[in-house]
C-alpha cells in the first residue's frame, strides 16, 4: 500500500536515516585492504544500537546479517563473512534500520584502496544516476521520470540498468508501494504527490544486465561476471522539492 507521510513523520523518517548515514561514513573510513566484511557488519550493528535502533535488514525474509556488503560483480545482498577487501576492489553499502518505528535505507559503492579509473567511471556514473533521478522528485512529475532518467544516464556512458531489483516506497515498512524501476518511460505512471517517500537505487552494470543467485539464496550477481555498483538515497518529496533524508548533515 502506498502510505503518504505528514511533515512530523518525515522528520522521524529523517532521524533514522541519519543513523544509516552516520554507519556509512565510519564504514568508509573503516573498509580498508585486509579488513573483512563481517567486521563491517560488526560496526553497523554497533553504531546502531548505541543510537538506539535497530537493524532493518537482519532478519527480513530470513536475511542473516545487518548489512549487504557486495563486492565487485556482486549486484545486491552480498552476505558479510571473512572474506578481506583488497586493494582495488570496489564495496556497495547497503544498510537500513527502523527507529522509532520507522526505516531508514541507503547504499553507497565505495572504492577500497586505490582502484582502476574504469572501476571509477562506474562509481561515478551511478552516483549521478542517483543525482539525477533525485532532481526529477517533484510534486506532479511522473514515477516513470525517475526511472528513466536513471536508465538514459547508464546507459549513454555504456552501461546497463538491473530489471530484477527495484527502489520501492518505505515507511513503518522497509518495502512498500511503489516500485521504482531503474529503467522506464518518461512520463507514465503515477503522480509523484508530496507525502511520498522514496528509496531511489540504481544498481548500474559495466556490461549485461544479467543477474544470477548465487546459491546462499542472497548473492546476486553480474550474469557476465562485469562490476556493478550501487546507489540509495530515502528522499521525501515535500513543498520544496526532494528532501534527501539520509544525506548526512
Ligand atoms: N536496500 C535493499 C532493499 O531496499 C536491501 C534489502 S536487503 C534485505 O531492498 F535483506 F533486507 F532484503
Ligand atoms: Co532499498
Amino acid at each position: 500500500m502506498l502510505v503518504l507521510k505528514s511533515p512530523e513523520e518525515i522528520a522521524i523518517m529523517r532521524e533514522a536515516n541519519q543513523i544509516v548515514a552516520e554507519v556509512h561514513e565510519e564504514l568508509k573510513l573503516r573498509a580498508l585492504p585486509g579488513t573483512t566484511t563481517r567486521e563491517l557488519d560488526q560496526i553497523a550493528e554497533r553504531i546502531t544500537h548505541k543510537r538506539g535502533a535497530k537493524c532493518a535488514f537482519k532478519g527480513y525474509r530470513g536475511y542473516p546479517s545487518c548489512l549487504c556488503a557486495s563486492l565487485n560483480e556482486v549486484i545486491v545482498h552480498g552476505i558479510p563473512s571473512d572474506r578481506e577487501l583488497k586493494d582495488g576492489d570496489i564495496l556497495s553499502l547497503d544498510f537500513g534500520v527502523v527507529y522509532k518505528e520507522f526505516c531508514g535505507d541507503a547504499a553507497i559503492t565505495i572504492p577500497i584502496g586505490e582502484i582502476s579509473a574504469k572501476a571509477d567511471r562506474l562509481l561515478k556514473t551511478t552516483e549521478e544516476c542517483l543525482l539525477k533521478a533525485i532532481d526529477k522528485m517533484y510534486e506532479g512529475n511522473r514515477l516513470s521520470d525517475i526511472s528513466a532518467v536513471i536508465q538514459e544516464h547508464a546507459e549513454k556512458n555504456g552501461y546497463s540498468v538491473v530489471r530484477d531489483f527495484v527502489g520501492h516506497g518505505i515507511g513503518r515498512k522497509l518495502h512498500e508501494d511503489p516500485q521504482v524501476p531503474n529503467y522506464g518511460k518518461a512520463g507514465t505512471g503515477i503522480r509523484l504527490k508530496r507525502g511520498m517517500v522514496l528509496a531511489v537505487e540504481p544498481m548500474v552494470n559495466e556490461g549485461d544486465w544479467g543477474i544470477r543467485i548465487l546459491k546462499d539464496g542472497w548473492t546476486a550477481v553480474t550474469k557476465d561476471g562485469s562490476l556493478s555498483a550501487h546507489f540509495e538515497h530515502s528522499i521525501a518529496i515535500t513543498d520544496n522539492g526532494p528532501f534527501v533524508l539520509s544525506r548526512l548533515d
